[in-house]
């Protein structure tokens, strides 16, 4: 299949954001080894989210759906049960590599794997502390998926973090629900911090001392009402989106604002983008509100802040959209430290950059980022999404404001975060 995007004059209107998806795979995965029931409102219909209610349907939990709200019937923290067939964490590493830390603590033994994509996805990031912490995991070579594991009762340990990954963070704290002492990472790159807050919202508990993050085992978690806020990640799109088109005007309500994901807004702010931040609150340790966003000639004379350090970590998943704008921004944007990029769901440097050339763009390609001259007119172009979903949704927006029509191959891959993606996208286009 193809989407063919037009040049568009202007955008308005409002935009619904499906669930977050990070938020939704913990708050589904924690309920599941909670007692009792939990009833989570705007739950993300995403694919990636479905391949973890179906995991833990797998294991053992009773899941119903009713629009987007998930009922999971938990099974205690060591209740779940050794599944019939081989898990599937389809395109999602977040399934993959926080649920290995969650089988960990189970003494049967399963296999966890996923789609070619996620099967070419590094592992050995978990594989390790998981090991030190005394569970079995073999691998495909290089430390790939599949992932046989066999857990049991685990090892405390303290563990510095290699990698910046809230991935590999989560996994290593949920595994130390299970240990025979508290369990310790250290993370010298902040990285979201959700898992840390449901946890607690569960009734874990854990203690925070400067880089270190601590968690007690055996906890008895219990279930409870949840609701997930709107996906910031997924309203970056809308956000570039009406920063590129004239005379745009969109409202995005409820908007995740969790404070390691708002670096976000913060970092458009600063670019110039005519953003205002409207009705926060938080539920459940989670802050959101409601954004609004409008056309703004001024960004579009600017140089967009350099992407990196601590920054990179924090915009991952915004960066392919952040290089569409940056494109169109007259001093162009350089991004580094962002290596990581290449082990997504796609090597998304290399996707960027490709798809950037294509579309006419300048761009000087690092292995730890790319530097983007500014200032041009994107046009019309094929673009290779490699089926991965922030490069298929990042380039549609990059069309919106390109000379002539652009094709998006294989763009039913943006239900991976955004179910409803294009349905969307085209109620808001004024014609
Ligand atoms: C996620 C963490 C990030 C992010 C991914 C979701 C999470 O991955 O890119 O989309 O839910 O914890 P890493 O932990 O690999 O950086």
């Amino acid at each position: 299949m193809t989407q063919t995007i037009s040049p568009a004059t202007s955008l308005s209107g409002t935009v619904l954001l499906p669930g977050d998806k990070s938020i939704s795979h913990r708050y589904a995965m924690l309920a599941a080894i909670a007692e009792g029931t939990s009833i989570i409102d705007n739950f993300a219909a995403s694919r990636d989210c479905r391949s973890t209610l179906e995991c833990l349907r797998s294991l053992g939990a009773e899941i119903s759906e009713k629009a987007q709200t998930v009922t999971v019937k938990g099974r205690g923290l060591r209740g779940l049960s050794a599944p019939e067939r081989m898990l599937d964490a389809g395109n999602s590493g977040t399934t993959i590599r926080l649920l290995s830390g969650i089988l960990a603590g189970h003494p049967f033994e399963s296999t966890i794997t996923g789609d070619e994509s996620l099967s070419n996805r590094p592992m050995g990031r978990i594989i390790r502390p998981l090991r030190l912490m005394g569970a079995a995991i073999e691998s495909r070579e290089r430390e790939l998926p599949p992932l046989r594991i066999r857990g049991g009762s685990l090892r405390g340990i303290r563990y510095s973090l290699p990698v910046a990954s809230a991935q590999v963070k989560s996994c290593v704290l949920f595994a130390g629900l299970y240990g025979d002492g508290p369990t310790a990472v250290e993370e010298t790159v902040p990285t979201r911090d959700h898992s840390e807050i449901a946890l607690k919202e569960f009734g874990g508990t854990l203690r925070i001392q400067g880089n270190w993050i601590e968690v007690d085992p055996g906890p008895r978690l219990l279930g409870r009402r949840l609701s997930v806020p709107g996906d910031l990640s997924g309203a970056a799109f809308f956000l570039v989106a009406a920063a590129l088109v004239p005379d745009s005007d969109l409202s995005l309500p409820g908007a995740g604002l969790n404070g390691r994901r708002r670096e976000l807004i913060d970092y458009l702010l600063r670019a110039g983008m005519d953003l205002k931040v409207e009705n926060e609150t938080a539920i459940a340790g989670e802050p959101r509100g409601d954004l609004r966003v409008r056309y703004s000639a001024e960004l579009l004379r600017q140089q967009l802040p350099p992407i990196n350090g601590e920054l990179a970590a924090s915009l991952i998943d915004e960066i392919p959209v952040l290089a569409v704008l940056g494109s169109r921004v007259a001093g162009g944007l350089t991004i580094s430290d962002a290596r990581e990029l290449r082990v997504k769901e796609s090597d998304r440097i290399s996707a960027i950059v490709t798809n950037l050339r294509a579309m006419g763009i300048d761009v000087e390609e690092k292995t730890d980022g790319f530097t983007i001259a500014g200032g041009r007119q994107l046009r019309g172009a094929d673009i290779v999404t490699g089926n991965d979903h922030r490069i298929a949704m990042a380039f549609a927006i990059g069309a919106l404001a390109a000379r002539g029509e652009t094709r998006i191959h294989n763009p039913e891959c943006a239900d991976v975060s955004f179910p409803g993606f294009w349905t969307m996208l085209k109620s808001v286009i004024v014609e």
